[in-house]
């Protein structure tokens, strides 16, 4: 029978249960929702509306509830429509009265609601730790590539040369702004919406401060509508995970492609790649492959989350219960790919060789080309052009910048000299890279990186 009965003369339809029930999803908050009870219980005799010996009652009777769920001895009733009422139900089920007046000044709106604010609050604040790992692996990593000289990449054309390390510190900017999003999203969690009742509030003399401190929220909700049917903290949750994967997965590309025997950049770890059933040569990079395709899955949570709320007149509607399975679904998936991808940095072995051999071939010293006739007064469109010959030249002669003897300058203009092969010489490119945010600066970048880290 449900606790709802009342008004029903039939019995639920058992497809209707089965399409209803939560249970199966929401179990996960019972720690949260046993929490958000007690505070409730408690903050309701401390008003006098419940009295205190019911008080005790609920909250011993809960807190067994709680062990004995954490220690797989009370089995949760799959038939259950959500976690709520299974607890709710198995309280009254062992202490009687006192179990039936817990939901006093409370509706299971803002009940599910406080539920998830407090489970995401625990829960994306274990993610910020392990990006800052992650970026500490990236650190060392930055620092043995500082001098490793690489092409830089524009339409994964050879553009100018960087170095590794300048590359992985790009990375690094990235994951520092992913810490930033989920404080921010966390600061927005930090509300508690108990005490919305339905959707209007409640008549009941309740002390929302007190509940409020109680689960060491920030703030209180400051509109009940909005209490009961805001979901934004999950779309900002969900959105910080979608970016985070989305540069998850655009380092994977990179790794991916850095592996292979057209790159050859790095290797990866043995224990981090993995073999074909036919091909005995085959050193896949798996990991990579599935962080990258676990990626879409995670902005299919985003997207499922705004589209099912876009429609959605004031105040709780049950669509709204389709929000736990998109936001533990991303959860979940970006946990488990920053738990890999973390080692597999760390693990893995950069070829700065190949690196050097990639860099030195597809002209990436073009520009410093042009800039060497610049410096020496020439105007940059004409240095543009007078290198762009030269390339055509070096391809027709199968040279490179490099390579090509002096007279071959001389004829474009009278203006080069032998100092060109000092110009164009790839680490003298990296090395004059030096203004703020250049390849020269991959130091100075990981010193400012670690300072920020010990502040966020
Ligand atoms: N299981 C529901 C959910 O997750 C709980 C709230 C139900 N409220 C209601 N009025 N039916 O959203």
């Amino acid at each position: 029978m449900k606790l709802w009965a009342g008004r029903f003369k039939k019995e639920v339809d058992s497809r209707v249960n089965d399409f209803n029930s939560s249970i199966s999803f929401d179990s996960r908050m019972y720690k949260e929702d046993i929490e958000g009870s007690i505070a409730h219980a408690t903050m309701l005799a401390d008003c006098g509306i419940i009295s205190v010996e019911d008080r005790d009652l609920i909250t011993a009777g809960l807190e067994r509830i709680g062990e004995e769920i954490s220690a797989g001895e009370l089995e949760l009733d799959p038939e259950a429509e959500d976690i709520h009422m299974f607890i709710e139900a198995e309280l009254t089920k062992r202490i009687g009265d006192a179990g039936k007046r817990l939901h006093t000044a409370r509706s299971r709106n803002d009940q599910v609601a406080v539920d998830i604010h407090l489970y995401l609050k625990k829960e994306l604040a274990n993610i910020p730790p392990m990006i800052k790992k992650l970026i500490h692996v990236l650190l060392v990593k930055a620092e043995q590539g500082a001098d490793m000289v690489m092409p830089g990449y524009t339409h994964l054309q050879r553009a100018q040369p960087i170095t590794f390390g300048h590359h992985l510190m790009a990375y690094v900017q990235m994951f520092l702004r992913d810490i930033d999003r989920f404080k921010d999203a966390l600061k927005r969690i930090d509300e508690m919406p108990l005490g919305s009742g339905a959707l209007a509030g409640t008549t009941y003399p309740i002390n929302r401060e007190m509940t409020r401190k109680l689960l060491n929220f920030k703030r209180v909700s400051a509109n009940s509508l909005d209490g009961v049917s805001d979901r934004d903290f999950c779309l900002d949750a969900a959105y910080a995970m979608s970016v985070l994967m989305m540069h998850l997965s655009r380092f994977s590309e990179e790794i991916i492609l850095w592996c292979s025997w057209e790159f050859k950049f790095i290797e990866l770890d043995d224990a981090f790649s993995t073999g074909s059933s036919i091909m005995p040569q085959k050193k896949n990079p798996d990991i990579a492959e599935l962080v990258r395709g676990k990626t879409g899955r995670v902005y299919g949570d985003l997207t499922t989350l705004l589209t099912m709320m876009k429609g959605l007149p004031l105040a709780y509607n049950k669509d709204m219960q389709e929000d736990k399975e998109a936001v533990f679904d991303a959860l979940d998936t970006a946990k488990m790919c920053l738990e890999v991808f973390t080692p597999m940095i760390e693990t893995m072995r950069p070829l700065p060789e190949n690196m050097r051999a990639a860099a030195a071939k597809g002209f990436i010293n073009a520009t410093d080309c042009a800039d060497y006739l610049v410096k020496k007064g020439m105007a940059f469109r004409d240095a543009y052009k007078i290198t762009g010959e030269l390339v055509a030249e070096c391809i027709d002669l199968s040279l490179t910048l490099e390579t090509l003897p002096l007279e071959n300058y001389k004829r474009k203009t009278e203006i080069f000299d032998d100092g060109i092969y000092q110009a164009i010489s790839l680490e003298k490119c990296v090395k004059d890279r030096g203004c703020i945010g250049g390849p020269a600066t991959v130091m100075n970048q990981i010193k400012q990186a670690k300072m920020l880290l010990e502040e966020i």
